[in-house]
């Protein structure tokens, strides 16, 4: 009996390792463990197949594996892939300041940690961060809502609600930040009108940037401050949380041909069909294939003991040190350039947008 119980042990074991995570190639150039932090957004997905398929590429062996946006989990992955004699991690936090102890770990074991998408904050042993330029993301999606309510022309005012990223995600703040460089000055001189009152980033942030979060506190706002009065925007930080936002909205009746200015942020699937449809309204795409890409190349210099290349040593302090970061460009995207954007560029195919 006992052996039909370690049996059964080793098979619930093997397929629950394999669920969420994969080794591949062979480690004569490197081995190199790549953290993500979940497999629920489709970007995530992408970020991880493209980095293990660039490093097989040049002769690395990776170990990848999704935390389901558990802390512990993440923390557990890391763990195990020092163990197993990683060279570098590559790591998108889950949660930015849960992983000091950890990179320690690493430290002690000579492992070198690149911090992806996401910067670690509060540890030292950080020694790139590769990105998306965040400031300008929020700004695109700022502008994007001052461009289509033509603000510089139109007096208003204008009904707008706000929603931030997970707050323990560095990223949310830069986007808020990018988005409010452009949106506070017509806040402050009422062309812009936050009925609800929640414009502090506390009060709109969305853990885990969970959609059904979103949406419930969309349905909150409306039915306590939009009973009469018409929404024009609606400051998204994420695809994820646009499609909750759109739920609720729906649910009062708003449909394609009255939805408010909806942003967003990854050009997910999901989403782009949405502003074919004409239910969102805009995203802002950042290619995964060029910032896999962008890890890769660092991590093999560091591997050849060269100097990785950075573009910014100044914006990323992550309270303990600022992280030389390199910042791709991101690119606001709506229904009038994402032919050009997502299918001309070969990020997808015409038929995945059906
Ligand atoms: C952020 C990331 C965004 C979005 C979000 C939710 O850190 O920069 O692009 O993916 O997480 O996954």
């Amino acid at each position: 009996m006992k052996k039909v119980w370690s049996i059964i042990l080793i098979a619930v074991l093997t397929v629950s390792t394999a669920a969420c995570g994969s080794v591949a190639g062979d480690d004569s150039a490197g081995f190199v463990g790549l953290a993500m932090p979940t497999k629920s957004s489709e970007r995530w997905v992408k970020d991880g197949e493209n980095m293990a398929k660039e490093f097989e590429a040049l002769g690395y062996k990776t170990d990848l594996q999704y935390a389901e946006d558990v802390v512990e989990n993440q923390v557990a992955q890391i763990e195990n892939m020092i163990t197993k004699g990683v060279d570098v991690l590559v790591v998108a936090a889950i949660d930015g300041k849960a992983l000091t102890d950890v990179l320690q770990l690493a430290k002690e074991q000579g492992v070198e940690v690149v911090a992806y998408d996401r910067l670690i904050m509060n540890s030292e042993n950080v020694s790139y961060y590769v990105t998306f330029d965040n400031l300008k993301v929020g700004a695109l999606q700022g502008k994007y809502i001052e461009k289509r309510l033509d603000l510089k022309k139109e007096k208003g005012p204008f009904n707008i609600e706000l929603f931030a990223g997970s707050p323990d995600d560095n990223n949310a703040h830069f986007y808020f930040k990018g988005a409010m460089s452009v949106l506070q000055p017509y806040i402050d001189e009422g062309k812009l009108v936050v009925s609800s009152g929640q414009t502090d980033f506390n009060q709109i942030a969305t853990l885990r940037w969970e959609g059904a979060k979103a949406q419930k506190r969309m349905d909150d706002v409306l039915s306590s401050h939009y009973t009469t009065e018409k929404l024009d925007a609606v400051l998204s930080p994420y695809d994820g949380i646009s499609i909750g936002v759109i739920s609720s909205l729906k649910g009062v009746g708003y449909n394609q041909d009255d939805m408010p200015i909806i942003t967003g942020q990854d050009a997910e699937v999901a989403s782009v069909k949405s502003i074919i449809a004409g239910n969102q309204t805009q995203t802002v795409f950042k290619d995964t294939r060029k910032l896999a890409k962008k890890a890769v190349d660092m991590v093999d210099a560091i591997l050849k003991g060269e100097q990785p290349e950075v573009n910014d040593t100044k914006t990323y302090d992550n309270g303990v040190k600022v992280v030389p970061s390199y910042l791709l460009e991101p690119v606001s995207v709506d229904r009038s350039n994402y032919k050009e954007e997502l299918i001309d560029s070969g990020y997808y195919k015409r038929e995945d947008l059906k």
